[in-house]
């Protein structure tokens, strides 16, 4: 007889006492290590760390600045096309897989939200920026997006913002004849903006706390989010990446999903221009101590070598809160719902070489029942923060 036999037994058991099957033949959730991982899940800070790159972000002169600019299409090289065109209404984003900039020009990605963008480290899907305000002269100067240029963003500053500004920087745009450093400066203003965009304190936060209460008591088996939690910790490995008070450990991995663009390697090709870009976190227009950045930067630079086979393909893990408000999902927007995403991870990601490179260790077939994928959807859907 094997020493499974009590097990089986036990199964066969249940299965004819008609009893809820599954936790018979497994170890208590959560274990010590997912005990762990639940403890970090939960509360953020009220207000995002402090970017010592961005010696403006606290400034609340600049986070009106900000807000001014940030809905100013005249900022475009067509007239039309504001941050706000794309990062708009309740989410901060558009409900379709793409979005149209100048021109009729469409974006290669779908835009994510920038609510609670100041908790982030990595900006784009692909790590092209590494700082919230060196990413908004992304869009800015693209082509596709804002088709704007510093003498454009100058000429709007002087026509007017010309006060606000001389307020902050001690010039006016017209003398700021530097036009790298007048973009730095619209970028700081921009992010001390973004910085106040803070949706948190959701019901997920609730639950997980009063679930750790009940995992003392003992009582968690019959905690409304028991299934959910246990779903996205164990049995999803979705807390092997969403993981954190903001659901994402700020890394790059691939999972899997369809891309045939010409962007489709991710982090892989993405990141390389921003390890060199003057506006980057360690070059001339940061304001953190000379080499404080750098390290962040080379470990990066170095992963892009030594773990070159990992990051084929990987994208940036969004967090997760708010994200009920942000449909179409991933980095083409090519997931409608909720659901669709966690069938994707169901699947264990698209058949090999509908992607570029390989998923990840923690992706592969869940073998989640309809029950599982439900309570999933239903703990998704929690993330969401009140408004602020
Ligand atoms: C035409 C649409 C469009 C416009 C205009 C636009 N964005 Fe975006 N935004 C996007 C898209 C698409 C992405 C994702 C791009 C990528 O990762 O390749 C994005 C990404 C971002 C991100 C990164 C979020 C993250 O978590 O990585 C931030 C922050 C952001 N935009 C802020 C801004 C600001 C500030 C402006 C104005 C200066 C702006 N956007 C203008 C479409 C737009
Ligand atoms: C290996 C790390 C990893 C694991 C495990 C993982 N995710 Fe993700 N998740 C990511 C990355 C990376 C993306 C973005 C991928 C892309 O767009 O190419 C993502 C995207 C998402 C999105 C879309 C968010 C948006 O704004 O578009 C949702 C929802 C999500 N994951 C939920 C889950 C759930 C539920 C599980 C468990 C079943 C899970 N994830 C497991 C890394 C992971």
């Amino acid at each position: 007889m094997s020493r499974h036999s009590p097990r089986h037994w036990l199964f066969v058991s249940a299965l004819a006492g008609g009893l809820a099957l599954g936790c018979t033949s497994e170890e208590v959730f959560p274990s010590a290590d997912e005990l762990e991982l639940l403890q970090s899940l939960h509360s953020p800070t009220r207000t995002p760390p402090a970017d010592p790159t961005n010696r403006y972000e606290g400034r609340p002169e600049a986070a009106v600045l900000g807000l001014r600019l940030f809905k100013d299409p005249l900022l475009s090289g067509c007239g039309t096309i504001s941050c706000q065109s794309c990062h708009d209404g309740e989410g901060r984003t558009v409900d379709t897989p793409v979005a149209q900039g100048c021109f009729g020009h469409v974006t290669g990605r779908n835009p994510p939200t920038v609510i609670n963008s100041a908790y982030s480290t990595w900006y784009m899907w692909d790590g092209r920026a590494d700082r919230l305000w060196n990413q908004a002269l992304l869009p800015l100067l693209s082509p596709v997006e804002m088709a704007s240029s510093p003498a454009i963003l100058r000429a709007r500053l002087s026509e007017a913002y010309t006060a606000e500004y001389q307020g902050l920087f001690g010039k006016t745009p017209e003398a700021e004849t530097d036009d790298d450093q007048l973009l730095a400066n619209f970028g700081k203003v921009i992010a001390a903006y973004e910085r106040t965009l803070v949706r948190n304190d959701a019901p997920f936060d609730q639950d997980v706390r009063r679930f750790l209460a009940a995992v003392d008591a003992g009582t968690q088996e019959k905690d409304p989010a028991y299934l959910g939690l246990k779903t996205f910790v164990r049995k999803g490995q979705c807390a092997a990446c969403h993981k954190g008070p903001m659901l994402s450990d700020e890394q790059f991995h691939n999972i899997g999903v369809r891309d045939d663009t010409e962007g489709r390697r991710g982090v892989a090709t993405g990141a390389d221009p921003m390890l060199t870009w003057a506006f980057n976190s360690a070059g001339p227009y940061s304001d953190a101590p000379i080499g404080a950045e750098s390290t962040r930067l080379q470990r990066l630079r170095s992963d892009l070598t030594s773990k070159a086979g990992e990051l084929e393909g990987a994208y940036k893990t969004p967090s997760l809160r708010n994200v009920a408000l942000t449909a179409p999902y991933m980095h083409l927007g090519e997931q409608k719902t909720l659901l669709d995403v966690v069938e994707l991870y169901n699947k264990g990601g698209e058949p090999a070489g509908q992607f570029a490179g390989q998923v990840s260790v923690s992706i592969k077939p869940l073998e989640l029942t309809d029950e599982e994928k439900h309570a999933l959807v239903v703990l998704l859907e929690s993330m969401t923060g009140a408004a602020p």
